[in-house]
């Protein structure tokens, strides 16, 4: 493929008051971190506290945090590409901040893990429940992986409501809220805390462009891409429930004390949020979306 002339050189420009143009001066901003810059060594002395229950639940959260992030890291780029093919420049500068604040969360929790637990060869997939593995395992490099051959609308669509919506939007921000719940409240391990305050600011502005995203693909694709998502949706959550389920019915006493139903409230109540915006967002200009979602990060 030839090119005969780039925007940035052609007259267009930049579009600066774009949405995704916005999104990474956010990221330029609030992205710019240093997980080797984070103390851990509270931490560890915290760990080395704990019972085995409760070590045995928070290495189970660890493993599916490690594998969750190597798991969009790895998967992220079909969707990237096709961005960068149809000449979406102000997407895919921002969507270079999104892949590498990924990486450094593989990064940070992979530190963590050798800093604090000290998990060096050993694995730790056994801690990772079967749902959970359902979903990162197979249905999502299958919904990203389709792109790189296949990248209709819809298929754009289902890869966003998984990756962002699901993944991102009610899975991984259930997780830190509990994580941050119980080191909150017990004052365990600053470093984590720290570290889970710094994701969840990255993941915020990650759910935004998946947002922005999914209302673009359906103001130019209409009702097909509209039922897609919500077949994607509604298809997915039953399996977020039993990942939680599964880690839960392990043990005779909740670990850290804290009742698992909690978790499954929030995760309902992030999927309903998540599920409420997209359905606001229909009667929505995609200036209005994107302004709504860039309040929010
Ligand atoms: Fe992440
Ligand atoms: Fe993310």
């Amino acid at each position: 493929m030839k090119r005969t002339s780039y925007q940035t050189t052609n007259g267009t420009g930049l579009d600066r008051s774009s949405f995704p143009m916005k999104l990474w001066e956010k990221a330029k901003k609030y992205g710019i971190w240093n997980p080797n810059d984070i103390d851990f060594s509270k931490d560890k002395a915290d760990w080395d506290k704990f019972n085995d229950r409760d070590k045995d639940a928070f290495l189970s959260t660890l493993a599916q945090f490690q594998a969750g992030e190597e798991a969009v890291t790895l998967d992220l780029l079909p969707l990237i590409m096709v961005i960068a093919q149809e000449g979406r420049l102000e997407e895919e500068m921002f969507l270079t901040s999104f892949l590498w604040e990924e990486a450094k969360h593989v990064d940070g929790f992979n530190r963590f893990l050798k800093e604090v637990i000290g998990i060096s060869s050993e694995g730790i997939e056994d801690h990772i429940p079967p749902s959970y593995k359902t979903i990162f395992y197979e249905i999502l490099p299958e919904a990203l992986g389709i792109l790189t051959t296949d990248p209709s609308p819809v298929n754009m669509a289902i890869a966003s409501v998984t990756y962002n919506m699901i993944i991102e939007g009610t899975m991984a921000e259930t997780g830190y809220y509990v994580l941050h719940k119980i080191l909150k409240e017990n004052n365990f391990m600053p470093g984590m805390l720290e570290f889970t305050a710094k994701l969840k600011q990255d993941e915020s502005r990650h759910v935004a462009y998946g947002l922005y995203l999914l209302s673009r693909l359906v103001a130019e694709n209409g009702d097909e891409v509209w039922e897609a998502i919500q077949m994607q949706m509604n298809k997915l959550l039953p399996l977020v429930m039993s990942s939680i389920e599964e880690v839960n019915e392990k043990y005779d006493e909740h670990p850290f004390g804290v009742d698992p139903a909690i978790f499954m409230e929030y995760a309902m109540g992030q999927f309903q949020k998540r599920m409420a915006r997209l359905e606001k967002s229909r009667n929505q200009s995609l200036k209005e979306v994107g302004d709504l979602a860039l309040s929010e990060v």
